[in-house]
């Protein structure tokens, strides 16, 4: 039996419903195996900024500090996306990675067999796919100064900066080999080394780490080609590590894979203190506030979390199982569904889910 403070930080749109499901799914873990979890609620993205001005109020980065782990939905909406830059929902998520030092966000890629007919891939390009995306976080095009817009010689220029430091980048890399050694013992780091020189000397760092893990092989592969691969062959892939950008568009690419961007969860680690688990996906201004979210990403980071930030396994191996199992008996939120199957709600494929961690006969 353990005792664990869970920070949740809903954040915006189907954020609120998705975490909402995961907590449901945790306190129903924490019945069946008999631990505390103490949840505490805090505020970030679009709802911080209505209501105290910023995106990422100081109580609610003291919050995450103080817990053992951090869940979040998502941020952003149409509503603030005509802010300036210091107050748009996204600079919330930005800040709290960045405050926290989340410098390594794991996008796990996993095929599950009932879902065979959701993706628009065909079944022998996806079928058994168990890759894993590495994406730096706190660095690259997303927090390189300059950033913004000036006037220069009467003309109106914008910037953005893609800066690494070395060990920036050696970090990020070496939690790649690590988590490749535990997996297949392949990694694949992927730039754009042919342009960029913050590629070549990310290809150059690449090199000198993989002389630590003479077990693990190296490829570099250039972005524009994974793009392409993930897609021809995903299988080939065990570990992709990358640049913060090229990591974003890479991962929503490869959700397709498993059928869709609502199947994706994620941990992002920090160099110390807790992490925090969120799925990859956004608030869906689309579909907000209409009980149609597939909640089964961020049940998946509620697994994370458990297994990496708490060390409890079981737990996790027991959220995971529910998720396939009510897969496989045919429960499908919109996104999954094909013609003709039963949809379900977020609240219904949560409940079931819920309801399989809690009968003992079905799981383990
Ligand atoms: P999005 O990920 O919110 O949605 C893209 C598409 O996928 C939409 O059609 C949406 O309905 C669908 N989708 C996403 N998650 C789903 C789920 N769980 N179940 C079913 N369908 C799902 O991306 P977007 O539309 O480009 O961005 C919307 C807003 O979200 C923007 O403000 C953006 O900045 C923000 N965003 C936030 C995060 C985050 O907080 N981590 C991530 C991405 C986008
Ligand atoms: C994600 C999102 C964020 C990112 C945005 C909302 C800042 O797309 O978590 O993948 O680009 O990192
Ligand atoms: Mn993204």
């Amino acid at each position: 039996m353990g005792t664990y403070r869970i920070a949740v930080l809903p954040g915006d749109g189907i954020g609120k419903e998705v975490t909402k499901g995961a907590v449901e799914i945790l306190q129903a873990v924490a019945t069946r195996f008999e631990h505390e979890f103490e949840f505490v609620y805090g505020l970030i993205g679009g709802d911080a900024i209505d209501r105290k001005g910023t995106p990422l109020p100081d109580e609610t980065l003291d919050m995450c500090r103080q817990s053992d782990a951090v869940l979040l939905g998502a941020v952003g909406g149409p509503k603030w996306d005509q802010n300036p830059p210091h107050l748009r929902p996204e600079k919330g998520l930005l800040a709290i990675r960045k405050e926290m030092n989340l410098f390594a966000n794991l996008r796990p890629v996993k095929f599950y067999d009932s879902l065979i007919d959701s993706s628009p891939l065909k079944e022998d390009v996806i079928k058994d796919v168990d890759l894993l995306i590495v994406r730096e976080l706190t660095g690259g095009l997303y927090f390189g100064k300059p950033s913004g817009r000036r006037m220069e010689d009467g003309e109106e220029i914008v910037v953005d900066t893609l800066l690494y430091k070395r060990e920036e980048i050696k970090r990020i890399i070496t939690t790649a080999f690590e988590l490749a050694r535990k997996r297949k013992k392949k990694v694949t780091s992927v730039d754009k080394a042919n342009v960029l020189e913050s590629s070549r000397m990310w290809r150059e760092i690449a090199e000198e780490v993989a002389r630590d893990f003479p077990d693990v092989e190296l490829e570099h592969m250039l972005v524009d080609n994974a793009a392409m691969q993930l897609i021809r062959n995903p299988k080939q892939f065990d570990v992709l590590v990358t640049e913060n950008m090229f990591g974003d568009i890479l991962s929503d690419e490869a959700s397709m894979l498993t059928g869709s961007l609502g199947m994706l969860p994620s941990a992002s680690l920090s160099t110390s203190g807790p992490s925090l688990y969120e799925p990859i996906h956004g608030s869906a201004p689309d579909i907000a506030g209409q009980n149609k979210a597939n909640p089964i990403a961020t049940i998946l980071s509620s697994a994370m979390m458990l297994r990496l930030s708490f060390g409890l396994h079981l737990e996790a191996v027991a959220i995971e199982k529910a998720v396939q199992q009510v897969l496989a008996s045919g429960y499908r939120t919109a996104d999954v569904a094909k013609k003709g199957q039963r949809i379900v709600s977020t609240k219904e494929m949560v409940d079931e889910i819920k309801a399989t961690i809690l009968d003992d006969g079905a799981i383990l």
